[in-house]
Parts: structure tokens; sequence; C-alpha cells
């Protein structure tokens, strides 16, 4: 391990779950490396400074209380950037005033653009860090060019046809393909705001997305460090919003191998009451026992589990579990996980591939559409459920934990985690890109 103490990181995160925690490891992994750690962050949703001793901790004081989710997407990112910039940019002036032997880099979340901003400022080097797949961009960076083409939002007949230059994505794969032309609007006027950076951090290997990697760097022309997984690479406790009940540990152990179903939607995807009346006897008829994460408020006008079908805990009585938040890397490690129906959110998708838990997809929104295709049909780790209905899902469920479809998708899932646990050692992609990072921070890009 070097020594780069005189080095001072200063990673710029954002306040959201499936954000901030690869933000969290990859400070971790950089810590273990010998850099010195600052995690500046929103008031809102901060981690807990008393579970990552190792860092220093700078809160920006934003004014919300909540993720305005339902609202006006690009004016909460464009309010939350404009609170953050100047004080930011004031901290980090009086640092270099007091410690003029610091050399100081910003790291910064891709929509915590200010950063940027606040980095040119002041001279000093900035890289921005993607926790999204390097395969959702191409499918972002294309949707102007078919919103021109009158081909958005996506019409009926279209969703099943290949998307013109973007194989395999279909229709229905691509971000935001049925979204309101206004919120369309929003989420390309976002992409002008994230300038081309010096540098990029991608939190994904090299195996797993060589072709587009190898895209993107010809049309950056920058340096990409494709350092992934980093939730198999640091050693972080808890960065968890919400508490993590640790019951379902001791109920998995009274489970066969691998027969449980893990389900969960992450921490921002949403349901109506019919989509949960539908899982909710999709995971009963199965038979198979289940753990199901239904996180607070994410079914639409409720508090929880209020809206659950009648008689339906009466029915799963032990054999399925119902909780708020989960330890959901502990979970996907469980020997009595046999899959994983998920949104398949960039962090789950690699949390469960890197544990070789097959999956069945079923995406809710943005780069969880692009990840669900690679999954099932590239990857061939998971399969895609079609549509939210009881029988779909308990054919769904019985063909990956009881039939040998499941058997031969368990098997590609135990090679991809070997390839995984590859990449991370001595002389893979992940642990050379890991280094070629450390040396490009160490030479200064001012
Ligand atoms: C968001 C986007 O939706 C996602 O598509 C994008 O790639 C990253 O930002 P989110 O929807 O929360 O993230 O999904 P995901 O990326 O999968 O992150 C969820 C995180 O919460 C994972 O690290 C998972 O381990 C954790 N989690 C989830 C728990 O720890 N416990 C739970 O019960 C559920």
């Amino acid at each position: 391990m070097g020594d780069h103490r005189g080095k001072s990181l200063v990673l710029v995160a954002s306040p959201f779950q499936g954000h901030m925690t690869p933000m969290l490891q990859l400070g971790g992994v950089l810590h273990s490396k010998g850099f010195s750690i600052t995690i500046a962050h929103t008031k809102l949703n901060s981690p807990d400074p008393s579970n990552h001793p190792e860092f220093a901790f700078l809160p920006l004081f934003d004014k919300f209380l909540a993720i305005d989710a339902s609202g006006n997407f690009t004016k909460f990112l464009e309010e939350l950037n404009e609170n953050c910039k100047m004080q930011l940019q004031h901290h980090l002036a009086q640092k270099i005033t007091n410690e003029v032997n610091q050399k100081i880099t910003i790291i910064h979340d891709n929509i915590m653009y200010f950063a940027e901003e606040v980095a040119r400022n002041l001279n000093l080097p900035s890289i921005v860090f993607r926790s999204c797949s390097a395969c959702y961009l191409p499918a972002y960076l294309k949707l102007p060019q078919l919103h021109a083409e009158g081909l958005l939002p996506v019409k009926d007949y279209m969703l099943q046809k290949l998307v013109p230059e973007l194989h395999p994505l279909r229709f229905k794969d691509l971000p935001f393909n049925n979204t309101s032309t206004e919120l369309f609007k929003e989420m390309l006027a976002l992409a002008e705001r994230i300038r081309t950076p010096s540098a990029i951090i991608w939190n994904t290997i090299d195996f797993l997305e060589h072709s587009v990697l190898t895209q993107l760097r010809k049309h950056y022309k920058i340096p990409i460090f494709d350092i992934g997984p980093l939730n198999e690479m640091a050693r972080c406790s808890s960065t968890s919003f919400l508490e993590e009940d640790t019951n379902c540990i001791s109920w998995l152990d009274k489970q066969a191998p691998r027969s449980v179903i893990y389900v969960s939607l992450g921490s921002l995807a949403t349901m109506d009451e019919t989509e949960l009346a539908e899982t909710a006897w999709g995971l009963a008829d199965s038979k198979q026992p289940f753990l199901w994460v239904v996180r607070p408020g994410s079914v639409n006008g409720s508090e929880w589990i209020e809206f659950l079908p009648d008689g339906f805990m009466e029915e799963i009585k032990g054999r399925g579990l119902v909780l708020k938040w989960v330890p959901q890397k502990q979970v996907l490690a469980h020997a009595a996980v046999g899959g994983f129906w998920s949104h398949c959110g960039w962090n789950s998708t690699l949390e469960s591939i890197s544990k070789g838990v097959p999956m069945i997809c079923r995406p809710v929104m943005g780069d969880q559409c692009v990840n669900a295709r690679y999954l099932s049909f590239i990857w061939r780790v998971g399969l895609e459920l079609e549509y939210l209905e009881r029988k779909v899902i308990v054919n769904a469920i019985r063909r990956l934990l009881v039939d040998d479809e499941g058997k031969e998708i368990r098997k590609r899932a135990i090679t991809m985690k070997e390839k995984v646990k590859y990449s991370l050692c001595k002389g893979g992609s992940s642990f050379n890109s890991l280094n070629d990072l450390v040396e490009y921070i160490v030479q200064d890009h001012t």
C-alpha cells in the first residue's frame, strides 16, 4: 500500500441510497490505498459518521427534508446543487489556505455537478463517479435523437422492436420510454448540466461491460477507471439510511439451501395497490419460502403493508417474511437464498452477480430497464418477468428455483461470481484499474 496521506480526497456524495452506498465504498477503497478521505454530503439523508470513523465528514446544509420524487426532479437537483455550491467552495478555500501542503482532488457523484464548478473555481482536479451501469449511458445519450424522430414516448406496438444501433435493447428497455414529454425534457436538460469531466470512475467490471466501455472510451476520450464491484472491495459497515432488520438472518438459517426467493425493489421504486396484491398472491401461490422487503411508503398512498390483501399474512405464516429493510448483502450471501426478484438497480445487480444469485428481473424505471435486459439476454443470469400477474410470477419463481432451466441459470451465475473474484485478484481488470486510478490521482491533473 502506498502512503498518499499528503493527498486529500473530497468525495461529494448525493442523497440517494443507491448513490451514497457505492460512494462510501469508494471512500473505503481509496482510504485503504493511503488517501485521507472527506465525505461531503447533504444534510438530507446524511451517512452515519459513527459507522465510518476512518473518514472526515462535511455536511452541506440543503433545505430539503425529503427527496421530492413526485415533483420536478430536475428542479430538485438544481436547487440541491445550488444550495451546496458556495458551502463546499468556502470550506475548500479555507482548507487550501490552512493546509498548504495538502493536495486536494474532488471526486463527485455525477448528479452533484456543482462540485465540478467548485473544482474549476479553485483550480483543483476533479473526477466524476458514476454509480449506474455503463450500458445505460449509450441508451440515455440516444434519447434526444429518438425523441426528435418522434419515437418517444414509445407506442405500444413498438415496445418489443429493437432500437436501431443499440443492440440488444428493445424500445421497452429504453430509460424513460413512457414518461411524459415534460419529465423527458427535464431528464435531457439534466444531461446537459453534467459536463464532460477529466476522468470517470465507474462502478463496473471490464468483463461485464467490455464493449460498452470501449465505446464510451472512444466517445469521451478521457481515462475511464472501471474498478467495480465496490460492494466486494470495501469493508464498510452499514451504509443504509433505514434500519436493517437482522431478524431475517435467523429466519433464513431455518430454510433449506437455495429455496428462498428474496424480493426487493431498492430504495426508490414504488408500486400501486393492484401490483402489491398480484405480487403478494404470486409469492403465496409459488409455494416457495420468500423474504419480501416492502419499504415504508413504497406502496402508493400507504404507510407500510396496510394494503396487503386480506388473509395474506395468515396464508404465508412460517413460509414468508415481510420486512421493511434488510441487510441485503448478507441476505444475498446466505446459502438459503436461491433467487433474487429485483428491480435491477445497479447496486442490487452487482451485489447479486457477486454472490452468484440468479435473478428475476422486473425493472421499474431509468437504468433498471437497461440492466434487466443485459441480465436476462446478454449475461443470461436472470429471467425477465414480463407481467406483474400472479400466475406469471408463480411461473417465474418456479422456473428459477425448481425447474432445470433455473439450474442452468444458476450455473451461469456461479461462473460469473468466479469471474468477479478473478477481476479483483492481483492482475485482474478491476485490480489493475484501481491501481491506475491511484496513479492518476497522485499525478495531479489540474
Ligand atoms: C438507484 C437507482 O434506482 C438505480 O437504478 C441506480 O442504478 C442507482 O440508484 P436504488 O433504486 O435504490 O438505486 O437501487 P440499487 O442501486 O439496487 O440500490 C439499493 C441499495 O439498497 C443496494 O445497495 C441494496 O443492498 C440496498 N438495500 C436494499 C438494502 O441494504 N436493504 C434492503 O432491504 C433493500
